[in-house]
């Protein structure tokens, strides 16, 4: 029983692992994302590396990896990865040649919409829509179970649609975009500004930042939610609404049999999913004369990617 090594390249950690046929994650390790453009692929390298080494002689046939960006992945090129360094990156080229195995790359949420779709929230859907929340926002479109990519391979880059004219900045250049509004690092600095004005009941979010406000993320907006704290809850109401607003443009488009959503903030559970499941059946033209697909949270965590990622090379080297 072979395995794959399974990458996950996101905006803020680089997380890894050895994936079983089964889609079972062996020793998971998680890693900073940091550096230029070479040096993040030196520490993709270097995961990769380790991984090989703690296989001890299990045999490892391919690695896949999913990175955070526009992917051909026909090509094995990053084209573009707003929240990395990578700009026209050959990286399924350049980690072939120093890894010596077979090599595939592609979009992260891509990736996990495949790894929902065969072992978790996805199963038995086969018109599929997957959005995940984390640094900005992933989305990938699944027909018959398979990952519909567009002309070049770059479909499904929801997170940039503008939702806000002239809005707030993207790191993609531009203005305006959903990822600015309804993000997991969109929670985290929300919160940030809530401690910063001295926002009298923000003294729970100021007790998990631990004194540095920067450091608060999605993960401590939903502890203190899930904890009573009312403005945490707030904030999560209003990231869900805003999910909402643009899963009902994406159901006018795609027309999808589910909805599943992905990333850390998940761990809200209903706290962003009411919200979000209200703001679509509010907004979508045609509801109460046609089905609103059910908005489920996603099953495999943050290993989604990574196991996805593995999956797809599984095929390519089977
Ligand atoms: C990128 C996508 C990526 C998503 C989640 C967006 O900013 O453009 O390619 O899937 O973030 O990481
Ligand atoms: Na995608
Ligand atoms: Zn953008």
């Amino acid at each position: 029983p072979s395995l794959v090594v399974g990458v996950d390249v996101g905006g803020t950690h680089v997380k890894a692992g050895l994936v079983t046929a089964t889609g079972d994650v062996l020793e998971l390790t998680r890693t900073d994302t940091s550096g230029s453009s070479e040096g993040l692929v030196d520490i993709v390298v270097g995961v990769v590396d380790g991984l090989l080494t703690a296989a001890r002689g299990r045999q490892v046939v391919a690695v896949g990896v999913g990175a955070a960006g526009l992917v051909d992945h026909a090509r094995g090129v990053v084209v573009l990865a707003p929240h990395l360094p990578w700009r026209d990156e050959p990286l399924r080229d350049r980690l072939e040649g120093r890894l010596r195995l077979p090599v595939v790359v592609d979009n992260d949420a891509n990736a996990a919409a495949r790894a929902e779709h065969r072992f978790g929230a996805g199963r038995g859907e086969p018109d599929l829509l997957l959005v995940t929340l984390g640094t900005g926002i992933g989305g990938a479109h699944l027909v018959d179970g398979r990952v519909q990519r567009g002309r070049h391979g770059l479909a499904g880059e929801y997170g940039h649609m503008t939702v806000v004219p002239d809005g707030r900045p993207c790191p993609c250049g531009r203005r305006g975009c959903w990822e600015q509004y309804a993000s997991g690092s969109v929670l985290g600095r929300a919160a940030e500004d809530l401690v910063r004005q001295g926002r009298p009941g923000a003294t729970v979010l100021r007790e998990l930042g631990g004194g540095d406000a920067t450091r608060l993320g999605g993960e401590h907006v939903t502890r203190a939610a899930l904890a009573g704290d009312p403005l945490a809850a707030n904030l999560l109401e209003e990231v869900g609404r805003w999910l909402g607003h643009g899963l009902a443009n994406l159901t006018s488009a795609l027309d999808p049999g589910a909805v599943v959503v992905g990333g850390g903030v998940v761990a809200a559970g209903d706290l962003l999913l009411g919200p979000a499941r209200r703001a679509l059946a509010e907004r979508l033209p045609g509801a109460g004369h046609r089905p609103v697909p059910p908005v489920r949270a996603a099953l495999l965590g943050n290993t989604a990617g990574l196991v996805g990622a593995a999956d797809l090379a599984r095929e390519g080297s089977g």
